[in-house]
């Protein structure tokens, strides 16, 4: 199997590469190999390279900067997955892409007030340009009819690139407060883990003999995410709690104080609710679901930062 593999410097990407070594043949450009931005080189790419899997993890992420950039994240996010979807049906490939929770609008509650987690067939609302960018990648790729899997991810992390995790792990190094926001709820991803759940998809794709059936089945959008719930606060505890259990803090752990989003203004706004029902992903593929808490074990357990 000839893979396309794009983002492979991002956090997804990179430990995409790594889960992946044994599935097949791997081509991964970089950005000056392959811009995203450029969807009619993406085109010819596909056209040259003629893969039998793209896997495209490659995004405009930068949230708050997408605001001011609204053609270049679309372009990333939105035309160039549109063209690989496109080309993916002419040559009969599969595209595996991923998306956001920030599709949604974050206000999905029960009649007491609680929040409540989002289903694959709620209907997308976002609140800010990545969001929608996001949202027309997926859309786009729904309908053009060649064989897809989009997984929706939250709070993604490792050890990898930049992100909370190590933001917060600098932080707790420095400061001896952190402030927190503690209003919005959500499910910390490794990206280790969801390499991991997607190479084992490639793998049953890769083992099926009925891939027609195979299809008709599995085709689709799926929430992909660990189990249980916290908020960005609550992660940063967990954060600082696990790194002084394996002596990564040079230093007294710092207090951690929750405050609302309205004390840390962004350009971007931010759903309240990020959370994701991974109910369909676990009846369709038996990938099992580690808590959140278990699944950042794994990854500072399995870390550079031990040694
Ligand atoms: N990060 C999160 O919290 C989060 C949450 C929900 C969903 N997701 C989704 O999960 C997926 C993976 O995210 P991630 O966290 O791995 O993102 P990431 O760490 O920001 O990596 C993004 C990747 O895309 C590449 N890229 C960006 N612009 C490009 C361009 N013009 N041409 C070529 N490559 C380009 C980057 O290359 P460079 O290294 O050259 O910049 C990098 O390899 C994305 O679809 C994202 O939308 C992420």
């Amino acid at each position: 199997m000839r893979i396309l593999l794009t983002g492979s410097t991002g956090q997804v990407g990179n430990a995409l590469l790594r889960q992946l070594q044994g599935l097949g043949t791997i081509i991964a450009p970089r950005r000056d190999q392959l811009d995203l931005s450029q969807p009619t080189l993406v085109r010819q790419t596909i056209r040259d390279l003629q893969p039998d899997l793209i896997l495209n993890p490659g995004a405009y992420t930068a949230v708050d900067k997408a605001e001011s950039e609204p053609d270049l994240a679309n372009a990333i996010n939105a035309e160039s997955p549109a063209v690989m979807a496109e080309e993916a049906k002419k040559l009969g490939c599969i595209l595996i892409h991923y998306s956001t929770d920030y599709v949604f609008s974050g206000n999905k509650q029960d009649d007491s007030g609680n929040w409540v987690s989002y289903k694959e067939q709620d209907a997308p609302h976002p609140m800010n340009v990545y969001g929608h960018s996001k949202l027309s990648g997926e859309q786009a790729i729904m309908q053009s009819g060649c064989r897809h899997l989009i997984f929706r991810t939250s709070w993604v992390y490792s050890l990898f690139g930049k992100n909370f995790l190590l933001t917060m792990l600098r932080l707790a190094n420095e400061r001896t407060e952190l402030k927190v926001v503690n209003d919005q709820w959500g499910a910390p991803t490794s990206a280790d883990w969801l390499a991991q759940a997607t190479s084992d998809i490639v793998r049953q794709i890769q083992q099926t003999k009925k891939p027609g059936e195979w299809w008709a089945e599995h085709q689709g959008l799926y929430h992909m995410t660990p189990a249980g719930k916290t908020s960005w606060c609550g992660f940063t505890e967990e954060i600082i709690a696990q790194a002084s259990k394996r002596q990564l803090l040079l230093k007294e752990a710092p207090h951690v104080h929750g405050i609302p989003s309205s004390d840390y203004p962004t350009p971007a706004r931010r759903p309240n609710n990020s959370l994701l029902d991974t109910a369909k992903l676990t009846q369709h593929f038996c990938i099992q679901t580690p808590t959140w808490q278990a699944a950042l074990d794994s990854c500072l357990t399995n870390s550079a930062l031990n040694q």
